[in-house]
């Protein structure tokens, strides 16, 4: 029995529509076990920005420094996309929770549930068995250095930088999770251009030489990139900074099928913040054809990683795993050989979810 305060922060787009599902599945969780949970909601986004006029209000940052989690959606809106004038931006309230929250590690669990084989665009016998634990740096690099334009705006500039202590404390939670697992560790980086990476891999070096039990790799990012896809198997925890840790997670969500089923963690020095890995996907918002697994088992991260509670989190995993063998898909994971009555929109999807809970 415990009682918490979770705070629902479901941003733009189909953030809304498959933070409410998760939502539900928390609700289950504490009816099910005899928790309580209290839950307020915030806005950030394009949402915040059309009430306030500010990505992230103070008043969001407040209640995410208060809560004890959050449950996360997704940022964005194709009106800043196309106008790289806008001052104001939905991805600035995202980035600057991160920093606010000291939320440096992003850790983005890649796992192919086996009914998912045929849904990715790899081959099945590349893919079976693959598992891979990224740690993704995420208040740190280019995404955070100084930026502008100079020479009368003809050029533009986005400095990346890191600190010693900003890679070693990454390094030591991407460690100890190998300890936990296959005990390999893959550190991914650009050394052989980047000064930033040659500090990378200087402290990911020493910080070896205390964990003689893991076995440690050095790539760069442009041969992982070609090997998540020829050979994901190989990989265990891959720890990376933040612009690559982006992009290589992208493209890690093919091994799971689909973007619509990969959650992450956000952890640090306080609130954990647990959300998808997409997207606000405006092309299909307000369609109801959402795949909310993503978001749900963002809620299966926040039971077990914020609140220590590992059978609820099992349990939650558990359901989705019973809802994709029964044949269950949303539109973005079905292929040829799902029955057209087994194709549930986002509501739908997470009901089924809730009769295994
Ligand atoms: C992610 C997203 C964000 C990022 C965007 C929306 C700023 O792509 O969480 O991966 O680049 O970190
Ligand atoms: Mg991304």
């Amino acid at each position: 029995m415990a009682t918490k305060n979770i705070l629902i922060v479901p941003g733009d787009g189909i953030g809304q529509e498959v933070t409410a599902v998760g939502k539900k599945v928390l609700d289950a969780i504490a009816a099910k076990f005899g928790h309580e949970f209290h839950y307020d909601e915030a806005l950030i986004g394009h949402v915040a920005i059309e009430a306030t006029g500010e990505a992230l209000p103070a008043e969001s940052l407040e209640k995410m420094r208060k809560s004890d989690a959050v449950l996360f959606g997704a940022v964005g809106h194709p009106k800043y996309d196309n106008d790289p004038s806008a001052k104001v931006r939905p991805e600035q309230g995202l980035l600057k929770m991160r920093k606010e929250l000291g939320l440096y590690a992003n850790l983005r669990p890649i796992k192919l549930f086996d009914e998912l084989l045929s849904a990715s665009s790899i081959k099945p016998e590349i893919l079976k068995g693959a598992d891979i634990l990224f740690f993704r740096e995420l208040t740190g690099d280019i995404y955070f250095g100084e930026k502008g334009r100079k020479n009368d705006g003809d050029t533009a500039y986005d400095v990346a930088e890191y600190s010693r202590y900003e890679v070693e404390r990454i390094g030591r939670k991407a460690f100890e999770a190998a300890r936990t697992r296959k005990k390999k560790l893959c550190s991914v980086d650009k050394a052989n251009v980047l000064e930033t990476s040659r500090l990378w891999r200087e402290v990911i070096q020493k910080l070896a030489l205390e964990y003689p039990d893991v076995e440690v790799e050095h790539q760069f990012v442009d041969s992982t990139a070609m090997m998540l896809i020829k050979n994901p198997c190989r990989f265990d925890v891959v720890v990376t900074a933040n612009l690559f840790g982006d992009i290589l997670t992208d493209e890690a969500s093919q091994i799971a099928g689909s973007m619509g089923m990969l959650a992450s963690a956000s952890i640090g020095d306080g609130t954990g913040v647990y959300e998808p890995i997409h997207g606000s996907a405006h092309d299909i918002t307000g369609k109801g054809i959402a795949n909310p697994l993503a978001s749900i088992l963002s809620a299966a991260l926040l039971l077990d990683i914020s609140f220590g509670m590992k059978d609820e989190s099992d349990l939650v995993i558990s359901a989705v795993d019973q809802v994709l063998k029964q044949g269950f898909r949303t539109v973005d994971i079905a292929d040829a050989t799902t029955k057209p009555e087994n194709i549930l929109g986002t509501a739908a999807m997470g009901e089924a979810v809730l009769k295994f809970i």
